[in-house]
């Protein structure tokens, strides 16, 4: 199966040229490209090989709720993926857990693919895993899941993204095991047959160096990008994968 690479733009760039030029070199089988909002429907006219996600959405399907966007929305303008969770919006937006499980009960009822990240601050092993532990069992308990259902889940620790003090990636050893994890802890709420339609991916500092050791990581289906995203030479060497 191809890896899974998804490119999350974050709040880039500032036009709308520069995004549909970014989308236009971008369009390469295999990826996901989550631009912001107001490029979204203007990229999807230029895509003929990427597929296209955004990097939020609110749970309710329309109504008095100012600022927000809707899963039905980014549906109806081709979005298939929607990221959920990150952790700059739990930081930013306060964010938790509640409101995760809304937005990822709202995409999984109209067939979209959710990409939960799931990750925490703790650099400390046991306690990150803790808190793993705890985010998954707030956001996946009984949560249904039909057969047509497809599911990502990112983990993300927060404190190998690129943006935060330069850390660096986390380590394949720690990827692997937390993974694994994840993984476990996943089959336990959504059964092993829901399990068969997910897929675990990492994200944190990933780029074109790092890429190809991550995606030989067992249990590793894809990567979720952020600063290499944005950066032509990167994105070229992410598209031999
Ligand atoms: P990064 O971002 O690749 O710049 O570390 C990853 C992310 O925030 O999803």
């Amino acid at each position: 199966m191809k890896p899974s690479i998804i490119m999350n733009w974050k709040m880039n760039p500032e036009t709308l040229s520069e995004a549909i030029e970014l989308s236009v070199f971008s369009d390469k089988k295999g990826f996901i490209l989550c631009p912001p909002f107001v490029f979204l429907s203007s990229i999807k006219e230029k895509l003929k090989n990427a597929e296209l996600g955004a990097q939020n959405s609110f749970w309710e399907k329309e109504g008095a709720f100012t600022g927000e966007i809707s899963s039905q929305m980014l549906k109806k303008i081709g979005c298939k993926y929607i990221i959920i969770g990150h952790s700059e919006r739990r930081k930013n937006l306060k964010e938790d857990e509640k409101d995760i499980r809304n937005k990822l009960e709202s995409a999984i009822n109209i067939n979209m693919i959710p990409i939960v990240c799931i990750g925490s601050k703790e650099r400390n092993e046991a306690k990150e895993l803790k808190d793993i532990k705890n985010q998954i069992k707030k956001i996946f308990s009984d949560i249904k899941l039909s057969n047509s259902n497809k599911l990502i889940v990112a983990y993300e620790p927060v404190w190998a993204i690129s943006t935060n003090k330069k850390n660096g990636s986390a380590s394949s050893g720690r990827i692997e095991k937390s993974v694994d994890f994840i993984s476990k802890n996943l089959i336990e709420l959504i059964g092993e047959k829901s399990f068969n339609q997910t897929k675990v991916i990492y994200g944190g500092s990933v780029n074109s160096e790092n890429v190809s050791n991550f995606l030989k990581i067992k249990g590793v289906s894809g990567v979720l990008v952020g600063a290499a995203s944005l950066n032509k030479k990167e994105i070229k060497k992410f598209s031999n994968l």
